[in-house]
């Protein structure tokens, strides 16, 4: 028996309640198999700083880290509130993790399952993955401002791209590729601009792809790619980008694909040093919290995520698989947040007697 040590940072908003339904799949997946999970609870988010003043603290952090893997919900107070002004959620929680963890994969896969209604007339078969670069760009916070409140104010934000960062994401988007059927790379920048960066990435892209001839490498200006997200997202396979580019673009391949609800993702430390941690896409919902409205299927997708990272490929395909068969029989009936839960955990525990 193989004990998982799992993190769980439930957050604020509908963060707990669609973790509540994540952590029923997990278990339903891994019910009858040799992998038991040991779950720390950890309480961060918006309503602990506004509490207590703390984001995440050196021992939270230490405690994270004697972990195998964290899931995460969603932090965030509400959008506005003066005393959250400061990003501190944002930055000394959420992005911290990050850093501190050595995310530096950003894996945010988008598949359009049958079934789900599209808000395109013809999406096609859209199946592709962003890798986003998530250690790096502007989210280092390596900007500053002077002369704050004067009409003399300069406000810089500034993107840090190092070589080494640039190459070993764009290492895994290869391998990414490879894997994968249609073994194909976009490389999605703004080089015509972004002229010192882009022609960094553009480099080390060439660079890697010499070692990878079965992959077809293709490039796009971000604004581009946003085009073709909406016009033919089914010419898309594996999507490389930085930070911000991945940022934007993961909430449109997400509207595309079914909806913010469904969009799962994984800050991946491939080399294993550190705990992996898995979440949805979507934020806290602070305009849906405790209403039941919450769709927790991406919080659910994430935990297949992480059961592929964890070389659970079997339990991570039944979770899929379940969401999969839920999604094709939704049709407009309006369920609860724990009874979709309910309804894909009771799926998987179907087809684990079966296996
Ligand atoms: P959001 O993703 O929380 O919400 C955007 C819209 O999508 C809202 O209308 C919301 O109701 C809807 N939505 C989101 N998840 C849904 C779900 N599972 N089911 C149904 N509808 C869903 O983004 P926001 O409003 O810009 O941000 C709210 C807070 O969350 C902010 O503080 C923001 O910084 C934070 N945030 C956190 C994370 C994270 O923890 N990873 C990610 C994004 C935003
Ligand atoms: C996301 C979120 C975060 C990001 C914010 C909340 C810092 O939008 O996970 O996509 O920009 O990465
Ligand atoms: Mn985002």
């Amino acid at each position: 028996v193989t004990t998982v040590r799992l993190a769980v940072i439930p957050g604020d908003g509908i963060g707990p309640e669609v973790v509540g339904e994540a952590l029923k799949s997990l278990e339903a997946a891994t019910a009858g198999t040799d992998v038991v999970f040991e779950q720390t609870h950890f309480s961060l988010g918006a309503a602990r700083y506004l509490e207590t003043g703390d984001t995440l603290t050196d021992d939270d952090l230490a405690a994270i880290k004697g972990h195998d893997a964290i899931l995460l919900g969603a932090v965030g107070g509400v959008p506005g509130d003066p005393r959250l002004a400061g990003a501190n959620i944002e930055r000394g929680l959420l992005l911290k993790l990050r850093f501190e963890l050595d995310h530096y994969v950003n894996l945010r896969p988008s598949v359009l399952y049958p079934g789900v209604s599209s808000p395109l007339a013809n999406p096609g078969d859209v199946d592709f993955v962003v890798v986003r670069e998530g250690t790096e760009g502007p989210y280092v916070g390596n900007g500053g401002a002077i002369r704050v409140g004067t009409p003399a104010e300069v406000a810089n934000e500034v993107s840090v791209n190092t070589a080494y960062g640039i190459e070993r994401v764009v290492r895994y988007a290869f391998a990414a590729a490879s894997a994968r059927p249609k073994k194909k790379l976009t490389l999605v920048h703004k080089t015509n601009v972004l002229v010192f960066a882009g022609s960094l990435w553009k480099r080390l892209v060439d660079a890697v792809a010499a070692e990878y001839p079965e992959v077809a490498v293709d490039y796009l200006h971000v604004d581009a790619a946003t085009i073709f997200l909406v016009t033919d997202p089914a010419r898309f396979d594996v999507i490389v980008t930085d930070n911000l580019f991945g940022d934007i673009l993961t909430d449109l391949a997400g509207a595309i694909s079914g909806g913010i609800g469904l969009a799962a993702s994984g800050n991946i430390n491939p080399d294993g040093r550190f705990p992996s941690m898995f979440e949805p896409v979507h934020g806290s919902a602070p305009d849906i919290a405790g209403t039941g409205l919450a769709d927790p299927t991406a919080a659910i997708l994430s935990v297949a995520l992480l059961l592929d990272h964890l070389g659970q490929a079997g339990a991570a395909d039944r979770v899929r698989d379940a969401v999969a068969a839920d999604i094709a029989d939704r049709g407009d009936a309006r369920r609860s947040t724990s009874e979709i839960g309910d309804a894909i955990a009771a799926r998987i525990g179907a087809t684990v007697g079966a296996h």
